[in-house]
């Protein structure tokens, strides 16, 4: 057996019940006869460079506060990987550390925008982004992707309207959670020349931007053009394609100036006070030694992806599925069956299987919900069975 077969079997013996035992959010929410799939994380465990990398911090006692040439080793190192894998230029120096990426949305709409400016958030999106920009008087505004009947895709006459209207920002999700789409270099051409037509700004979230399948490309909103570099702020971070949401490391990018500076005047509260030590240590080991892995995983995900996919068509064709192009998020649209809602409450009673209510995606997605397909496959299996049954049996 190979490596990667290796690495895969080891994938599909993990238990519910292991996961469980790890008693965090995805697996310890709901009763213990309830799957989890829905907060997004692989419970595929970590890579070996990082467990290496965390388990040296903890027996050198490198647990004290973040040193400045360390945040400048991981501002580098983000850099020389945006480079690598995705081809995009930027100067170290215009990385910074951030705990998270919403650390970072905070900080784009507080010092970056003018103050009350409403935002616009393509739906069905990440569930905090609503309410999130709505506490931080950012007035959200919901412009829902459009399905052409081939795929989803930005409603861009809906986005020009919002800007017409007084919008002063988009929240950009590129991967797309939860519809799984990677916008294309011509999608967010389009989309940057609607923003610099309204002298308005993007926050590119691309948390997701390593986890991309087979014949698709990510390209980094702020690297389409001149005017996109000069209108984006851009989020990164390794926790999604890594699994280390609970360490608390994200990046920021800045790809104009102005914005640097203004940054610069708040950055030490920022980064010193809230990112995390060995959040920065897990990174590190992420973008410089974690590739190969990630390339393993990537290719488990895909698998699962397309067992769901052949799954719904043979089971539940009634279901509409895009297989994503990117993200272990599947978006299920099942208006057809007609089933009450919320569906994910529905199905956690009738199917035991915990998925995320469509209904906190945005408004009138209440008939559908996001699935987390980065799971054992035996566990993918059991899952959709499940809700298969509950569908069948209603
Ligand atoms: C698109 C997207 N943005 C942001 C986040 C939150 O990231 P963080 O924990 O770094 O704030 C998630 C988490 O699932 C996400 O999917």
């Amino acid at each position: 057996m190979g490596a990667r077969e290796d690495l895969h079997a080891r994938f599909d013996a993990i238990t519910a019940g292991q996961l469980r035992d790890r008693g965090l959010e995805k697996w310890g929410t709901h009763p213990d006869d309830t799957l989890g799939a829905f907060v997004a994380e692989m419970d595929f465990g970590i890579a070996p460079p990082i467990r290496a990398r965390l388990l040296d911090a903890v027996e050198n006692a490198r647990t004290g506060y973040i040193s400045r040439p360390l945040l400048r080793e991981l501002n580098a190192a983000t850099a020389a990987f945006l480079q690598r894998r995705h081809g995009w230029q930027v100067e170290a120096s215009h990385v910074h550390a951030m705990p998270d990426v919403m650390k970072a949305l905070e900080t784009m709409l507080r010092f970056h925008l003018p103050a009350g400016a409403p935002v616009i958030v393509p739906t069905p999106c990440y569930m905090p982004f609503i309410h999130f920009l709505a506490e931080l008087g950012h007035a959200p505004v919901q412009v829902p992707v459009r399905h052409d009947g081939t795929r989803y895709a930005l409603d861009y006459a809906g986005i020009d309207a919002a800007f017409d209207a007084g919008a002063g920002a988009l929240l950009l999700c590129n991967p797309h959670n939860p519809i799984g789409r990677v916008y294309s270099r011509e999608e967010l051409l389009r989309l940057s020349e609607i923003v610099e037509k309204h002298d308005a700004r993007v926050f590119s979230d691309e948390i997701h931007a390593p986890l991309i399948y087979a014949g698709n490309t990510h390209v980094p909103y702020a690297a389409v053009s001149p005017a996109a570099a000069a209108h984006a702020i851009t989020a990164v971070s390794a926790s999604k394609a890594w699994n280390l949401p609970g360490l608390k490391c994200a990046q920021i990018v800045f790809s104009n100036d102005d914005d640097l500076r203004i940054f610069k005047r708040i950055e030490h509260h920022l980064t010193q006070s809230s990112t995390s030590t060995l959040g920065i240590f897990a990174t590190l080991a992420a973008y410089d030694q974690g590739e190969p892995w990630l390339a393993d995983v990537v290719d488990y995900l895909q698998g699962n992806r397309d067992f769901l996919a052949a799954f719904l068509r043979e089971r539940l064709p009634q279901i509409r599925f895009d297989a994503p192009q990117g993200t272990y998020l599947a978006w299920l649209d099942c208006a057809a069956l007609n089933l009450p809602q919320p569906l994910g409450a529905w199905l956690r009673e009738h199917a035991r299987v915990a998925l995320t209510d469509g209904a906190f995606c945005g408004d009138g997605f209440g008939h559908c919900v996001r699935l987390n397909f980065a799971t054992p496959r035996p566990i993918l299996a059991q899952l959709l069975e499940r809700i298969a049954a509950a569908f069948e049996t209603r």
